[in-house]
């Protein structure tokens, strides 16, 4: 039989990672292996693969095959040699800078990162003395200054989170390069099927497997890709942090993954459809989504972008006092701090990714209090644009 060699991402999101696993005993799903331990009669081997000189899983907080399979189905998504995963989003995210920053270190990131990455970047690091430099998201030549005086990570997340703001993965990368930093972008917004960013130069690709690539909102997990000698020291920090996913989350990671393609592809189309239609409404002051002409970073969304993703954020007339009004009458939606799964999910980033922050400073950061986050879920379009036409007649 002739092996396809580069199977398409719908192909990959089914099939991706689990040739190893699904024979087990015949059965045609990857198994939920929930043992702790794996035993070993001959101690040769058991040491072997101890030294990882042969494969095999010795202890589930370092490796287990349910897990492992969720990581090589990420790891083919992302065009990765290898990757390794998390007890969450947070915990990928702080063990990828725990690993690579030490006291002395200095890290440029951008001022819209998710709120979470945010305090790390604000409260964490400054207190074990490593620098940080926060630039205006979209002020590529400030990032390029930040860069040029030296660093040893530079940090991104494309589309932010809720501002919907678009940076250039490319031409940050490269900058990166020249000052031989590890360039880590936070890809959760957009999904392996609408961006690749180890294709546009990053070393470090991570999400929140969370949001869509578990897409139900019944699992909580993170997972990085990367070479296998960056991943392989982040696995390493992450075996001795403890912060490992479960067997059932990763079970629940490759079967919701089975469908992310279809699934980003019905969002990327209701999102964008949505973004225009409100664009056009009265009562919408501004719309932030990066599919549309009026995005400021259109042009690099289109460049680096295969489809402009299922997360909006508008502003609508009136305040925090509208948005009261306006979200309660949403009748296919969840009120709800997450993103990504099937069905649509709003809320204001007063109460989802910037709850820690006062008023002035989600206003300092460009964040109004009239701002909703809109994630398109996956229901019929029509539906959720009568929904948000009946919701915003709710509002005078
Ligand atoms: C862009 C982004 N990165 C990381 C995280 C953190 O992920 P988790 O909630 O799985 O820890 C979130 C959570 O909303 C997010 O939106």
């Amino acid at each position: 039989m002739t092996e396809i060699k580069s199977p398409g991402k719908s192909t990959l999101c089914i099939w991706g990672g689990e040739q190893e696993y699904a024979l087990y005993e015949r059965s045609t799903q990857v198994p939920v292996v929930h043992s702790v331990s794996f035993t070993y009669d001959d101690l040769d081997t058991w040491q072997d693969v101890a030294l990882e000189k042969e494969p095999g899983h010795i202890y589930s907080r370092n490796t287990n095959p349910t897990v492992r399979a969720f990581e090589d189905k990420v790891k083919v998504l992302e065009g990765a040699e290898a990757a390794t995963s998390f007890a969450s989003g947070m915990a990928a995210i702080s063990n990828v800078l725990g690993t690579f920053l030490k006291s002395g270190d200095r890290v440029v990131s951008i001022k819209d990162s998710y709120g979470g990455t945010n305090r790390i970047f604000n409260e964490h690091l400054p207190a074990l003395s490593i620098q940080v430099a926060l630039c205006e998201t979209l002020d590529h030549e400030e990032i390029e200054t930040e860069i040029q005086k030296g660093c040893k990570v530079l940090y991104l997340e494309t589309p932010t989170n809720p501002t919907i703001k678009i940076i250039d993965i490319q031409r940050l990368a490269s900058k990166a390069k020249e000052v031989g930093a590890i360039v880590v972008v936070d890809n959760t917004f957009a999904t392996p099927i609408n961006q690749n960013p180890l294709e546009l130069g990053a070393d470090i690709v991570l999400h929140s497997a969370s949001k869509y690539l578990g897409g139900h909102a019944d699992a909580l997990g993170g997972v990085i890709c990367g070479s296998k000698s960056l991943v392989k020291q982040v696995y390493q920090y992450r075996e001795i942090d403890g912060a490992a996913m479960s067997p059932m989350d990763a079970y629940s990671f490759i079967r919701g993954m089975k469908t992310l393609k279809l699934r980003v592809e019905r969002q990327n189309d209701n999102a964008m459809q949505i973004a225009t239609w409100l664009e056009n409404h009265p009562k919408v002051d501004q719309v932030n989504y990066p599919g549309l002409v009026s995005h400021p970073n259109h042009d690099i969304a289109k460049k680096q972008m295969r489809g402009f993703g299922g997360m909006l954020s508008f502003s609508i007339n009136g305040g925090f006092d509208a948005i009261k009004k306006f979200l309660p009458a949403l009748q296919f939606a969840h009120r709800a701090a997450n993103l990504g799964c099937v069905e649509t999910v709003v809320g204001p980033p007063a109460t989802t990714s910037h709850v820690e922050c006062s008023a002035e400073e989600r206003t300092a950061a460009g964040i109004p209090e009239s701002l909703v986050r809109y994630s398109a879920g996956i229901e019929d379009l029509e539906d959720l644009i009568a929904d948000l036409e009946n919701a915003l007649s709710h509002i005078s």
